[in-house]
């Protein structure tokens, strides 16, 4: 047997990190990830691929471990509302949460509830080279109200397939969500 590659993830939320080494250890038995807290300045840039890049770039500058890494960037795109939060999620998050979401919704109906989750992995394989990027998206709609117990930020509002992400527990939310599918194509990448 060889031996198993580590894989660095730095993030701050310890929500993907459980999501995302669930995954790993369900799907990728040779390889491992590493969490490394670390907080990074987030740029506010219009599209998330950018601020994913430019974080991945920023870790290249500031931290001295030459080994392969990745960080992830997501949001949620609400298509009555033009996009928004898009890469302002967690700001908005932070300052209106769920509740302030919905208000904005109240008026919405049916198809004009329609909302997608977007995560870009960037994903540096050395510390010389640039990163490179994959995406995944969830399509679903924003719920009427706040539903479920798991997950984490924006879970409880949206709905895909009858159930919102927080009446999932973290394997079946892996299967269908946004950052399963990104971190899936990282995963057929290194393998
Ligand atoms: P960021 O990727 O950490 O910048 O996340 C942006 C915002 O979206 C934060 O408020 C997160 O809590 C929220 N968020 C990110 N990923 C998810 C998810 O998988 N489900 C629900 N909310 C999420």
């Amino acid at each position: 047997m060889g031996s198993k590659k580590e894989i660095i993830f730095f993030t701050t939320n310890k929500n993907k990190v459980k999501e995302i080494k669930d995954l790993a250890d369900s799907e990728a038995k040779n390889i491992t990830i590493v969490h490394r807290e670390y907080d990074y300045p987030e740029l506010q840039l219009e599209e998330i691929e950018a601020v994913a890049k430019e974080s991945a770039n920023y870790i290249k500058k500031k931290v001295a471990i030459k080994k392969p890494f990745f960080i992830e960037d997501s949001g949620l795109f609400i298509h009555a509302l033009n996009g928004f939060p898009g890469p302002f999620s967690a700001f908005v998050f932070n300052k209106i949460g769920n509740e302030g979401i919905l208000k904005l919704m109240a008026d919405k109906e049916g198809e004009e509830r329609r909302a997608s989750f977007k995560t870009v992995v960037a994903f540096c394989e050395s510390f010389e080279k640039e990163p490179i990027l994959f995406v995944g998206t969830a399509e679903g709609k924003i719920a009427e109200k706040v539903r479920g117990e798991g997950g984490f930020g924006y879970d409880p509002i949206f709905e895909f397939e009858g159930k919102t992400f927080a009446e999932r527990n973290t394997d079946e939310k892996n299967r269908v969500s946004h950052r399963g599918r990104a971190f899936m194509k990282l995963l057929n990448y290194i393998s």
